[in-house]
């Protein structure tokens, strides 16, 4: 008998936890569905995305792992889906231990560790960062590669 694990979230500049998170899944069952959600959705818990669903809807079904991905548009409709997709495992990185403890009710439900040291929040400070450099700086650092350069080149 096939076993269907799934999961959701948002994907946002997809990195190496959310690769990490979907090989496990896949190693948890037969059939992985995930259901990415939808900028909507997001817009709605006050989340901005910076890749559109579309594309990370893309990307995700695109990892090898997964083998199908669905929109996620509401928080009720996780039950609707175990039924639907005859889920036998519900799962999710452990930021949301306890969370859905109520879909053990309809299958089984896992918590798996993230991956240590990444995620969207993250990246998304690092990129303001990176954008924030100022003029003056990225000139002293031509400087200091010039000198560098003369030094040792
Ligand atoms: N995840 C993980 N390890 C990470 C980051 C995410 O296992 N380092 C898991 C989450 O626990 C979740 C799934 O990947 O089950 C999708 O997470 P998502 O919220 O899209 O990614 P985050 O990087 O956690 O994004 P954010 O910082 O916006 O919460």
């Amino acid at each position: 008998m096939t076993r269907t694990v799934i999961t959701y979230g948002t994907f946002d500049m997809f990195h190496i936890g959310h690769l990490n998170l979907l090989r496990r899944l896949s190693e948890l069952g037969d059939r992985l569905v995930v259901a990415v959600s939808t900028d909507e959705f997001n817009a709605g818990k006050g989340k901005r995305t910076l890749i559109p669903f579309e594309q990370r809807a893309e990307i995700v079904r695109n990892i090898r792992y997964v083998d199908e991905v669905i929109p996620e548009s509401s928080w009720d409709q996780k039950v609707v889906d175990v039924q639907r997709y005859q889920v036998n495992t519900f799962a999710m990185g452990d930021d949301w231990a306890g969370e859905f403890d109520f879909l053990s009710a309809y299958c089984e439900v896992v918590y798996l560790p993230r991956t240590e040291g990444v995620s969207t929040t993250e990246l998304k400070r690092s990129l303001s960062r990176f954008c924030n450099v100022s003029r003056e700086d990225i000139l002293r650092a031509f400087d200091v590669i010039e000198q560098l350069r003369k030094d040792f080149g």
